[in-house]
């Protein structure tokens, strides 16, 4: 064999094994990654997770409503609180329980939270389904039981 041709077999075989040899744990690793990603830790039922009211001004008035993320609620996913007295709230899951588009914010105080995907909405009070979608069937918005405390202003969430 010319020692040129040779010389190229060879380069050419070891940088496949090479190639090979790195991409297999490369690839691993990915995989690994991806796995953790792909599990989003929820707190056990009964956990409790706290929010400052006075950090969403909308929530000043009865009747006001914000979309937040609460750390350690809903899997991660925004949450709807919405004050529907002067020291009650209601808390639910934005996340549509007909094919998990997010649910989004009323225009305007009193008006029902609406998902855009297909047209369900929801009571902006606590989350109960209004309009059914276009096709199929979604359940009202997952709640959480929460209490309030006025001295504080803070809300305490039961995950
Ligand atoms: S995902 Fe919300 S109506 Fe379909």
């Amino acid at each position: 064999m010319d020692p040129k041709a040779s010389r190229r077999f060879f380069l050419h075989k070891a940088a496949a094994s090479i190639g090979l040899a790195i991409s297999a744990p490369a690839i691993a690793m990915l995989v690994s990654a991806c796995e953790r990603d792909e599990v989003t830790p929820k707190p056990p039922t009964g956990t409790t997770v706290t929010f400052d009211v006075t950090t969403a001004p909308e929530l000043a008035i009865v009747g006001g409503i914000t979309l937040t993320f609460v750390e350690g609620l809903n899997g991660g996913s925004p949450v709807f609180i919405s004050r529907i007295a002067l020291n009650t709230f209601a808390v639910f899951s934005s996340v549509c329980t007909h094919a998990a588009c997010e649910v989004s914010l009323p225009s305007a105080p009193g008006e029902n939270c609406i998902c855009g995907c297909h047209r369900s909405m929801f009571s902006s009070k606590d989350g109960s389904v209004v309009q059914q979608p276009i096709t199929g069937r979604a359940t009202d918005l997952p709640r959480f039981a929460s209490t309030f405390n006025s001295t504080t202003n803070i809300l305490t969430i039961t995950a």
